[in-house]
């Protein structure tokens, strides 16, 4: 699959044929001066969970390209209230839109919407259809629900992982979710954006490569194929 960052956690991500947003926090993020937020198109929008740095370019984008939100039912229908399209998910449940399969599952986080309301429980999303796996994380500690995933979902390709601790985990704790995925392709996501997120990038490479695995670090609007 093709999966491009936009800084933070924010990615596109193609799979067969179709151009998957997660997480699009562009505007506010003072490391991407590069992305013009009125030329994303996309097919689909998935978000992990209410919070600004995960969601706060997902109206504009979804209006631009009437598009569906996937997420939980709280940020569905916040979404909803401005009158954009949504799919609903709550943990352990998943749909298939246009061949690709999508499950909702857990992430130990918090979640609220950018003004403040309610923005049910976090998540992380499988996303598959005949030919490949992601494992989109969100943001959350290490858990050891990570190790239902390779039970219950087809054998992970890629996974998308935080890695900069502070909020979420670490990369030390990234590189054992690693393990409990089953899966040796790893893009990080949610790190240096902010000063609590900074970290030593030579250092999360390591980690990963302790245990048999690789971590891909990604320049902003950089494509890998994997
Ligand atoms: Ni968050
Ligand atoms: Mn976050």
């Amino acid at each position: 699959m093709n999966i491009q960052f936009l800084g933070h956690s924010g990615f596109i991500v193609t799979l067969g044929g179709k151009r998957i947003l997660f997480d699009p926090f562009i505007g506010g993020n003072p490391l991407n001066n590069t992305t013009n937020i009125d030329d994303i198109a996309c097919d689909l929008i998935l978000l992990s969970h209410g919070h600004a740095d995960h969601c706060a370019d997902a109206e504009q984008i979804a209006r631009q390209n009437d598009c569906t939100i996937i997420s939980n039912y709280e940020v569905v229908n916040w979404f909803g209230q401005k009158e954009i399209k949504g799919h609903p998910l709550n943990h352990g449940g998943m749909t298939t839109i246009d061949g690709i399969t999508i499950k909702y599952v857990n992430a130990i986080h918090t979640s609220s919407m950018p003004d403040g309301s309610y923005g049910g429980n976090p998540g992380g999303f499988v996303v598959w259809n005949d030919d490949e796996c992601l494992y989109f994380a969100g943001d959350t500690a290490l858990t050891m629900d990570m190790k239902l995933i390779p039970m219950t979902c087809p054998k992970v390709t890629v996974s998308i992982l935080p890695i900069g601790d502070n909020f979420t985990m670490g990369f030390e704790d990234a590189a054992i979710a690693a393990q409990f995925v089953e899966c040796d392709n790893i893009v990080g996501c949610h790190f240096d954006t902010f000063g609590y997120i900074e970290i030593d990038h030579a250092a999360a490479k390591q980690a990963f490569e302790a245990k048999g695995k690789t971590l891909h670090i990604l320049e902003i609007e950089e494509i890998i194929d994997l």
